[in-house]
């Protein structure tokens, strides 16, 4: 899978961008490329990621990782 070109990938940290290709959902072997993609094309809610990838559709234990990525991805920077 392709990697959407958005701005709002500066935002997340670089240990996460070097690992867009490994399984972020270890359940359902989810890459992170698709979460990633997902929240960049609107889903905004962890429900809405499981809808749209699969991620979180195991026990539920990668629901913090998708938060965390919702979060960096979506939120507005706080300017200093
Ligand atoms: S790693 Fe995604 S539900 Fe377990």
């Amino acid at each position: 899978m392709t990697l959407f070109s958005d701005d709002r990938l500066a935002r997340l940290p670089e240990h996460h961008l070097n690992s867009l290709q490994k399984n972020l959902c270890v359940c359902n072997e989810v890459p992170k490329i698709n979460v990633v993609n997902a929240i960049l094309e609107g889903a905004t809610t962890v429900p809405k990621v499981k809808e749209l990838t699969g991620a979180s559709d195991g026990n539920g234990c990668c629901r913090l990782q998708i938060e965390f990525l919702i979060k960096y991805l979506c939120e507005e920077p706080v300017s200093s």
